[in-house]
């Protein structure tokens, strides 16, 4: 007997669209299935005012597959000099949805982020104050912590410590990917989400490293443990809704991955759907498939959930490119390391 599924068109939270060539090329991918996603502001320079936010969205717009309908959320880059009033302003305007918080150094393009988080207490406030969510890379950037504890550190160290400066802040804690980061968002009450990539539900760190160093495997935060990775299947799979998705689906051409310093992310907006099917049925758990890539991130961003269907079929193996190719070179896309067998149609 055919199995199917049927969804409500999907969002996801936590997308890198990139710019000009790689942009045009990589957009496809995600508007063939998805109808909004939130875009990262980590562009060279990054997206800080709102200006620059409904600049890029223009751009995006520019670029949309001929019929596609789908809906760019933008947001900006959070940085020591961020003007509160600007920021007011873009949100009242319905240009941004988010503001995101990378700490400086953390990751592909975070310098220009935040080393002072004192710093940036009267912009989180006044977000507060008028319900603008803030989007955290949750890492630590001190050399002296282990690169597989900066999730861990980062909860204790500088988010637990935000977030009771400022109550009020809605926050999501972006890709967790620890039973840390996860247990942190369950012992919230209130106002704290969490989204977890398509990616981290299928590899650990050993994929990344044992028996020779893959890097298209290699992403920021880092893969952990194993056991980390089960919980965060069981988080994303449960049906609680402070789990959704953000695939943080990050382009980097082959030349930049498979290099002496290769950059970090993982091209996922390919095969994601495909792969998220699998996930949920290998969990039992396909009745809540729905509700993490269409339901739980909607209500928490206080948006509709989207009209319109997607039918996932169980057949033969669906086959899906290696690479992606974009002006700037290819682009590797995610190898799941199983055949996928639901076709998103
Ligand atoms: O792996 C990642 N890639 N993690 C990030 O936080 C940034 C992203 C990127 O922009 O390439
Ligand atoms: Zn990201």
């Amino acid at each position: 007997m055919t199995q199917t599924v049927i969804i409500p068109r999907p969002d996801d939270w936590h997308l890198h669209l990139r710019d000009g060539a790689m942009l045009r090329a990589v957009l496809p991918e995600t508007t063939r299935h998805f109808a909004r996603a939130l875009v990262m502001p980590n562009l060279v320079p990054p997206v800080v005012t709102g200006a620059q936010a409904a600049a890029y969205r223009d751009r995006i717009r520019a670029v949309l597959p001929v019929g596609a309908d789908f809906t760019p959320l933008m947001t900006l880059y959070l940085t020591e000099a961020s003007d509160a009033d600007d920021i007011a302003r873009a949100h009242a305007d319905g240009i941004i949805t988010a503001v995101k918080l990378y700490p400086a150094g953390a990751t592909t393009n975070s310098h220009s982020g935040v080393a002072n988080f004192d710093a940036v207490r009267p912009v989180l406030d006044r977000m507060a104050e008028i319900g603008l969510p803030l989007c955290v890379h949750g890492e630590v950037t001190d050399p002296a912590v282990d690169i597989f504890d900066r999730e861990a550190v980062f909860i204790d160290r500088v988010l637990d410590p935000i977030r009771r400066a400022t109550p009020g802040l809605r926050v999501v804690m972006e890709h967790i990917t620890t039973r840390n980061g996860a247990d942190y968002v369950r012992s919230a009450a209130t106002g704290l989400a969490a989204t977890i990539t398509t990616h981290h539900l299928i590899i650990n760190r050993n994929h990344i490293l044992a028996g020779g160093i893959r890097p298209h495997y290699y992403c920021l935060p880092v893969a952990k443990r194993e056991e980390h990775r089960l919980a965060l299947v069981t988080a994303a799979t449960s049906g609680d809704p402070r789990f959704f998705l953000g695939t943080d689906s990050a382009p980097h051409t082959d030349a930049n991955k498979e290099t002496a310093c290769g950059c970090a992310g993982c091209f996922t907006a390919t095969n994601t759907l495909s792969i998220l099917a699998q996930v949920f049925e290998d969990a039992g758990a396909l009745d809540r498939l729905a509700a993490y890539v269409a339901g739980h991130g909607a209500a928490f961003y206080g948006v509709p959930v989207n009209t319109g269907t997607l039918t996932l079929i169980k057949g033969e193996a669906v086959p899906y490119p290696a690479q992606i190719i974009t002006g700037e070179g290819p682009v590797t896309v995610f190898d799941p390391m199983m055949p996928l067998h639901w076709r998103v149609t």
